[in-house]
């Protein structure tokens, strides 16, 4: 197979958002106790936190951290998990079936947050709670002293305010999975007046409206025009929300995932924007994509249900292979790739539960196929997205009909340029032909692939680098061509 495309500064889609490179912890199976969190751990600091994690965290470059849910903050009293830890109320979280110990609680989560030198992004519960529990808990993190609430932070050892400022209204409202599960016009109201009165209290913070679950919902569409229409002036962003897995054997299909993610995007754009016109507003809404991964959710779903109350059970630990890498990585593309409306993200999730990292509790923390392609994004992309224009052979797929081969974005900054490509090709290689006049006399610096003959090999805590990125040799230099390996993620940086 043969492709190309261009590289040009002038195709400026907008600038790298590093909210794009958010992660997500929730009080979910090993996520937090035994993932972040494990005093007993030989690589434990003063805190508790593991320090392998951390490292790992840091490496992986992440910029902003969603807490504490998911599903599990639409139960979730946050007032449980602050003070003397020993004092703490044990509580059952409906959520996942599992025995919530509150040895972790905001505090924590913030100090971890500064350790690992992410942003803290913090989801409120609209489940079962509303606006004043909303409100008592902005006060706790964010006001400096002298109130209550404040007072009490301090006491409890945290002197500086938690100074957050992205939040998000609830979580997944339209599913009827969520605790406390509304109407689109239900949610609607009650986010736009917590909205209201958190921005009484601070009218610069970042607030989120939940969008849909996902783009299959039956609500799908509606829910974004009525909860848009009650929150519009209110909100800066809606989330999406999406999940893939290769089903019934189709990795034709699974590889071509992005297809469905730019649909979901364009469509809550063009929702959004309607809603927009509609109120006559020249205000624009983003998109929050603030849950995306590869997850074999139909695994879970399809799994024994607990009758026990488990502390931290192993849960959504799905162990990722090659081929899910090279999904992942495409995802990824169409994130940047839409920058100018998808303004933060978070990978769901950070540690253990549908992860990039993976840790053994009381043993070793390990890095999965998925950890490659989001860590050398983060870390490469810089400066502006521009558009690559990839001219493609396209092959038949069940889910999405025609799909390129080659799916493609790249970012430009006074460093240099880099392109990130997927070859989703099962059984072909491609030679990929890049038009970079438009650059100078650039070279490659740096060209890397992440591939393996098996499409479903993975990495293990015994073998962790089986998958891990390679310096990729079949690259010519006039006219600049390079081989992308079928099935792979690729990283070619000119300078
Ligand atoms: O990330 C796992 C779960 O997926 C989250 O708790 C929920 O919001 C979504 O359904």
């Amino acid at each position: 197979h043969q492709a190309k495309l261009t590289l040009d500064p002038a195709f400026k889609v907008a600038p790298v958002r590093r909210r794009t490179f958010g992660t997500f912890v929730e009080h979910l199976g090993r996520c937090v106790y035994t993932g972040i969190y494990e005093p007993g751990h030989p690589s434990a600091d003063d805190d508790g936190f593991r320090r392998d994690v951390l490292d790992l965290t840091r490496e992986l470059g992440v910029s902003t951290v969603r807490y504490p849910g998911g599903n599990f903050v639409s139960g979730y009293r946050w007032e449980d998990g602050i003070g003397p830890v020993g004092q703490r109320p044990r509580r059952l979280d409906l959520a996942w079936h599992s025995t919530e110990t509150n040895e972790v609680g905001v505090d924590e989560f913030v100090r971890w947050c500064r350790k690992a030198g992410v942003e803290p992004m913090m989801a409120l519960n609209l489940g079962t709670r509303g606006i004043a529990e909303a409100l008592d808990l902005l006060e706790y993190c964010n006001i400096p002293s002298g109130t209550t609430l404040s007072d009490l932070r301090v006491t409890n050892g945290a002197k500086e305010p938690h100074g957050i400022r992205m939040w998000c209204l609830g979580n997944e409202m339209d599913g009827s999975w969520q605790t406390g599960h509304k109407t689109a016009l239900e949610y609607g109201r009650l986010a736009a007046e917590t909205a209201r009165a958190m921005r009484m209290v601070d009218p610069k913070l970042e607030l989120v409206a939940c969008g849909s679950s996902s783009a299959s919902m039956p609500t799908f569409g509606a829910w974004e025009a009525t909860v848009l229409e009650e929150t519009y002036d209110l909100v800066d962003y809606v989330s999406c929300h999406a999940y893939y897995e290769e089903k019934d054997g189709d990795l034709g299909s699974f590889l071509a995932s992005s297809t469905n993610m730019e649909y979901f995007i364009r469509s809550v754009v063009a929702t959004a924007d309607s809603v927009g016109a509609r109120l006559k507003s020249r205000k624009k809404i983003d998109i929050s994509f603030d849950e995306w991964n590869v997850w074999y959710l139909s695994r879970f779903v399809n799994a024994e249900p607990p009758t026990d109350w488990p502390v931290a059970p192993p849960l959504l630990e799905d162990h990722y292979h090659l081929a899910d890498a090279v999904t992942f990585g495409g995802l990824l593309i169409t994130l940047l790739r839409n920058s100018d409306r998808v303004t933060a993200a978070s990978l769901a999730q950070l540690v253990n539960v549908i992860a990039p990292i993976m840790t053994e509790p009381g043993g070793r923390a390990w890095r999965q196929t998925t950890f490659h392609p989001f860590a050398q994004a983060s870390r490469y992309a810089a400066g502006d997205v521009l558009r690559v224009e990839p001219v493609s052979p396209s092959y038949d797929t069940k889910l999405y009909g025609e799909v390129p081969l080659v799916h493609a974005v790249a970012t430009h900054s006074e460093e240099g340029t880099t392109l990130f490509a997927v070859n989703r090709s099962t059984d072909e290689p491609l030679s990929l032909e890049i038009d970079a006049r438009a650059l100078g006399g650039v070279r490659v610096v740096e060209a890397t692939t992440l591939t393996d003959p098996d499409v479903y090999a993975r990495n293990t805590a015994d073998d962790p680098d089986r998958i891990a990125p390679r310096p990729n040799p079949d690259v010519e230099p006039d006219p600049l061509r390079i081989l992308l390996p079928p099935v792979s993620w690729n990283v070619i940086r000119l300078a």
